[in-house]
């Protein structure tokens, strides 16, 4: 599956953080796990059994798929945490 932005003006202001080094430009209001898909970004960390490469799921808090590194602090739900300017993201750290 792939996501992308819908088409369509927005008044949204645009946040700047920094995902596993590169700049990435998002809209304010979006998640970070909303911000990393609508960048291309879908595989954002590694099971911790399998290794395989998982991706947001739910949006909502319930299947721990979107867990990254923010500011910092390891396994923070990308889909619970709104972006703001100047955070920092590193994925392929979550637990799980
Ligand atoms: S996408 Fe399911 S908890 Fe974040």
């Amino acid at each position: 599956m792939t996501f992308a932005r819908l088409a369509g003006p927005t008044r949204a202001a645009r946040v700047t953080l920094t995902v596993d080094g590169e700049r990435l430009v998002a809209r304010d209001g979006d998640t970070v796990a909303s911000a990393l898909l609508g960048a291309g970004r879908q595989a954002i960390r590694r099971s911790a059994v399998s290794g395989e490469p998982r991706a947001p799921y739910c949006q909502m808090g319930v299947c721990f798929e979107c867990l990254v590194e923010i500011d910092g602090v390891a396994d923070r739900q990308a889909c619970l945490v709104p972006v703001r300017n100047g955070m920092v993201v590193t994925t392929g750290r979550g637990q799980g």
